[in-house]
């Protein structure tokens, strides 16, 4: 089978696809026919060996799929060769055929293209274990998202208004702006310009922000924590703008709010009950067209390179998507 493979660590540019041997499942694990995998900003990290999972190289990127399952191993009894299948395997998924845990393999709802499906649960699933589980956002809340055209930002924007918020979302063009207005946003902030704090504070008539979804760190979250309200939750989601940033911890202290990590792959390993849980409600509202992910460009495996290139330029509003046939 054909596979994108990552044999040294570094940019993009140096992915190739290669003809390798069909993965086994082993006990309690599936191998699936992909169909499609989605792109996510850690494959630009897996690929650098900048994120917290450093598979042995050399390896196969892709962290999510939709395909047709070939073959299950011992102990799996919840999806059968043939099925229509959404899965997590963290990495090797960008191929022919991947194999994961059969608890992170999910059978997929009748109608719901395979593509879509493929860029669906990672942001999805990020975004509602923030604001669901992590935040509690409440009825009326406000809630900022930082980077909120990308792939997490977008799905925090769209279940930001399905949990009844009024939603800021802040990001750096008038076309990635537009993209977040479709998906509901109440207001539009152009934080690429210097004074983009005040203009939150202006939409907010004196008072703080209920909760900030951050996905890009750097320069940006001093200022977003500046903005935070009385009892305010502030979601560290991840690190786009590339820089870990340091934080001043009387911020927290004198406008009484916290700082709430998210970890989505991390709650799916622990609370494997909760997070099946979240997926079927997840897609059970994509099923029903309640939810209408963006998914901006579709490119064959032998281009996977140009799909992560376009993720780390910034130049992508919502999910982009490798499509295997
Ligand atoms: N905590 C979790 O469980 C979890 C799960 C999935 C992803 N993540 C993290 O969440 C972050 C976003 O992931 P994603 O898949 O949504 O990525 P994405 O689609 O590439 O979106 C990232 C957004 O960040 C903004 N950005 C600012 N500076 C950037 C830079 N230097 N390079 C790239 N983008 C930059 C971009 O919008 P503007 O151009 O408008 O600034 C972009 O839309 C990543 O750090 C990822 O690792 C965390």
């Amino acid at each position: 089978m054909k596979a994108v493979r990552c044999t040294a660590l570094g940019p993009p540019e140096g992915l190739a696809v290669q003809e390798v041997p069909s993965p086994r499942p082993g006990p309690g694990q599936v191998r699936v026919a992909v169909a499609a995998a989605g792109v996510n900003f850690p494959d630009t990290l897996i690929i650098q060996g900048k994120y917290q999972l450093r598979p042995e190289l050399p390896f196969t990127p892709g962290a999510e799929f939709a395909g047709r399952v070939l073959e299950v191993g011992a102990g799996i009894e919840q999806v059968a060769p043939g099925d229509a299948v959404v899965g997590f395997a963290g990495w090797g998924a960008f191929a022919e055929e991947a194999v994961a845990e059969g608890q992170n393999v999910q059978k997929l709802p009748p109608g719901i293209d395979p593509v879509v499906a493929a860029c669906f649960a990672m942001a999805y699933g990020t975004s509602w274990h923030a604001l669901q589980d992590r935040a509690r956002l409440q009825r009326g809340e406000t809630l900022l998202v930082l980077g909120a055209s990308g792939g997490v930002g977008l799905a925090a924007v769209e279940l930001g208004k399905k949990l009844g918020a009024r939603v800021i979302a802040a990001a750096s063009s008038a076309e990635k702006r537009a993209a977040c207005r479709t998906q509901g946003a109440d207001e539009l902030v152009d934080y690429s310009q210097p004074g983009w704090r005040a203009a939150v504070q202006a939409l907010l008539g004196g008072k703080g922000v209920d909760v900030v979804y951050d996905a890009v760190g750097g320069a940006w979250a001093e200022p977003a924590l500046r903005l935070m309200a009385w009892n305010g939750r502030y979601l560290v989601v991840g690190f786009a703008g590339g820089e870990i940033p340091r934080i001043p911890l009387n911020l927290p202290l004198l406008k009484g709010y916290s700082i709430v990590g998210v970890y989505w792959g991390e709650m799916a390993r622990r609370q494997p009950r909760e997070h099946q849980a979240s997926l079927a409600q997840l897609f059970g509202w994509l099923a029903s067209g309640a939810l209408r992910p963006v998914i901006s460009a579709r490119y064959p495996m032998a281009r996977a390179g140009e799909a992560l290139r376009a993720i780390l330029d910034r130049k992508v509003t919502g999910k982009v998507a490798l499509v295997m046939k």
